[in-house]
């Protein structure tokens, strides 16, 4: 017995200091200490030794499972596994971790994402610009002088000193074409802000993506194919567009672009009942756009008599909202996890 037992601590005490990771250390102590394991094995034996050897053997015993649990404490230290002592603690470091729930990203992150890639994909380069702006590039410099009455639509948060919060990303055309020359492609993807009162379809700060591109021979038509190549990669390939005339200060001539609903396919009608998301008509409005107005070359040192070039302006809730059928543009600032997680 007291041979086994010199053996077993030689053993044990060699092998806890080979061990190379947690789980090495803990199948070593289920080896050696654990209730069915070696040692206790050895207690057990203790019934079948002589009377007058068992004190003797008892405190070799005794003296092994010391050794081997200062063995086990060394080597889980050595490795930095947590201590054997944290189990006594209560920690129990076989049990499973905690899992952390991972997020991912807000729908209309996931929206900008997908436009400015689809627009990258065609060759613009992505601009950014001021949120505080002057009314020069909010309104003057866009040709809208401050008696015009499209002004009242975009009037905005003034701060002082002519300092607003800008109420489109028009402002950041002016601001690269002062500082660069054409040929120009570019989308500018931006908060805005607008006296608006808040409701299902209305927010006093949302997001846009403005475009632009400027050369020598830039078309409508050139317009028309950028734009569709858009609606088809963003909303499907059987998407439809339509160019409906409006007036934009900063456009001449200026269009209104709609696509065909996106849930009836332009039909207006569901089954028999009229569909909800286009109110029966078949179409969806998703931008304004048009040929940038020669004030605007003008403003910026442009010979508008050598330079085109068309710009447009989308809403990002807008189309997030159609994208993923959202009907409250509330939702997106609410930060509730019921709703963020369906997208
Ligand atoms: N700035 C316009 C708005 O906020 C959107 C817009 C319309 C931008 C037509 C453009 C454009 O560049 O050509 O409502």
């Amino acid at each position: 017995m007291e041979e086994k037992i010199k053996a077993l601590r030689e053993e044990a005490i060699s092998e806890f200091s080979a061990a190379v990771s947690a789980e090495d250390v803990e199948r070593l102590r289920i080896k050696y200490l654990g209730r069915k394991g070696l040692i206790s094995g050895l207690f057990a034996g203790l019934a079948g030794v002589a009377p007058e050897e068992k004190p003797k053997i008892g405190n070799l015993l005794n003296e092994l499972k010391t050794a081997v649990s200062e063995a086990l404490k060394g080597a889980a230290a050595r490795i930095g596994s947590i201590s054997v002592s944290s189990k006594a603690e209560g920690l129990d470091i076989t049990m499973p971790g905690i899992k952390r729930p991972l997020g991912h990203k807000h729908p209309l992150t996931q929206v900008f994402e997908r436009i400015n890639e689809i627009f990258l994909n065609l060759g613009f380069k992505i601009a950014d610009g001021p949120e505080i702006e002057t009314s020069y590039y909010n309104f003057e410099a866009l040709n809208i002088p401050l008696e015009h009455p499209s002004r009242d639509t975009f009037d905005t948060f003034y701060i002082k000193d002519k300092h607003l919060l800008r109420s489109q990303t028009s402002t950041v055309q002016i601001r690269v074409m002062e500082k660069e020359k054409p040929p120009l492609q570019v989308i500018a993807p931006g908060k805005v802000y607008r006296p608006d009162a808040t409701d299902a379809s209305h927010s006093f700060m949302f997001h846009q993506v403005e475009g632009f591109m400027v050369n020598e021979d830039i078309r409508f038509s050139d317009l028309k194919g950028i734009l569709s190549l858009f609606a088809k990669q963003m909303f499907g390939e059987d998407t439809k567009m339509r160019f409906r005339p409006h007036f934009f200060p900063f456009t001449e001539p200026s269009a209104e672009i709609d696509i065909s609903c996106i849930i009836c396919k332009g039909r207006g009608l569901l089954t028999t009942k009229r569909c909800s998301v286009c109110g029966g008509k078949g179409w969806l409005e998703i931008l304004g756009a048009g040929m940038i107005h020669p004030k605007v070359f003008e403003s910026v040192g442009y010979d508008p008599a050598k330079w085109r070039g068309f710009a447009f302006g989308m809403g990002v809730e807008r189309i997030a909202m159609l994208k993923f059928g959202i009907d409250d543009i509330r939702l997106f600032y609410e930060n509730d996890l019921r709703f963020l997680k369906q997208f």
